[in-house]
């Protein structure tokens, strides 16, 4: 494992999931912790000291060193509360995953106001709260003249890239953040902060909740759907040696690890004047003869080494 020795990491929504396993993963590797959770209900309701609490113990009983954030992603001043928290603990921060997320689930037609504007507040905003924050202190340490090997891990789905049905307002923030992704490494590499997202794939509360009980193998066969399998690619961007790695948009499943391409040149419809309308339909018609629609998240997960838990 790359060594994290004299890091300082903070992971949001880490109570539990995925999260969970991040934190634990950077402080085995020798990073000292800060264990973010709000502590609420999959659709975000209420508050919980109880989950980030029993991380910070299971971390500093394996020999490390962690401390509990509960403050909420989504709120601009409380994330700056939690930077500033890694800063005043441990005198500085080098990593930050962004993982914190809630589900309201809808079809679109039925979707609530509220649905939408949760959803998208605590994944949208609450990675660019905690982003913004961060950068301010790593802008300050690249003006002083410090050399910055700095991280931000964010967290898309295969649900935004892809595309899930029932999920326009998850889909939509987690294809925002693959998005922000690109932009953050773009606007950061001048202080030295590469920025990567995750498309993760687990059996936690949250996919539970969407597919129905997930069984885990039997003993001694590997399990596909184990969080802990998301863990070593945040540990393996963290590292030093990763400095060159950025704006990247990592598709996880078991032991497949698939760098997704990003939005890409296509079919190319070219004229040396502005196209008319009827033109361009006999043309697009013509080029999409059996017509076009997206392939849906089943079929691209398979294309991307994994497979939908729909039909797993
Ligand atoms: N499990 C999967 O297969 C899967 C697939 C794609 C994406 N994801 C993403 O991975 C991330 C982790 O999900 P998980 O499956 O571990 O779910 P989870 O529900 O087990 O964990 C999410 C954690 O985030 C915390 N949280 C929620 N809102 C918060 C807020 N405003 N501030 C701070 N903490 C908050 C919750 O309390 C919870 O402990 C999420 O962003 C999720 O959308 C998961």
């Amino acid at each position: 494992m790359p060594s994290l020795e004299g890091k300082v990491a903070i992971v949001t929504g880490a109570g539990r999931g995925i999260g969970r396993e991040h934190a634990l993963a950077l402080a085995q590797a020798g990073a000292q912790v800060v264990v973010n959770d709000l502590g609420g209900s999959l659709a975000g309701e209420g508050t919980d000291a109880t989950p980030a609490q029993s991380v910070v113990n299971e971390i500093v009983a394996g020999g490390g060193e962690a401390v509990a954030s509960y403050d909420d992603v989504s709120d601009f001043a409380a994330a700056e509360h939690m930077i500033q928290r890694a800063v005043d603990r441990y005198g500085r921060l080098d990593i930050l995953v962004n993982n914190a997320g809630i589900l309201r689930d809808r079809m679109l037609v039925n979707m609530t106001e509220d649905e939408w504007d949760a959803v998208i507040a605590v994944h949208l905003k609450g990675h660019f709260a905690p982003t913004r924050h961060a950068a301010a202190h790593w802008r300050e340490r690249a003006k002083a003249g410090e050399t910055l090997r700095a991280r931000v891990i964010n967290t898309s789905s295969p649900s935004g890239i892809f595309g899930n049905v029932g999920q326009a307002n998850y889909g939509a923030a987690k294809a925002a953040i693959a998005g922000f992704t690109v932009i953050a490494a773009q606007e950061l590499q001048r202080y030295g902060v590469t920025v990567n997202c995750i498309a993760p794939n687990a059996r936690t509360r949250m996919t539970e909740e969407t597919f129905g009980d997930l069984p885990p193998p039997e003993e001694g066969v590997f399990d596909p759907l184990d969080p802990a399998n998301m863990s070593p690619l945040v540990v393996a961007l963290a590292a030093d040696e990763a400095q060159g790695i950025t704006g990247q948009c990592f598709f996880v499943w078991g032991g497949s690890i698939n760098v997704l391409r990003p939005w890409d040149a296509g079919e190319l419809f070219a004229k040396d004047e502005r196209w008319d309308a009827d033109e361009l339909l006999t043309q697009l018609k013509e080029r999409f003869s059996e017509g076009v629609a997206p392939d849906g998240m089943v079929a691209m997960m398979s294309k991307a080494g994994g497979q939908s838990m729909r039909v797993g």
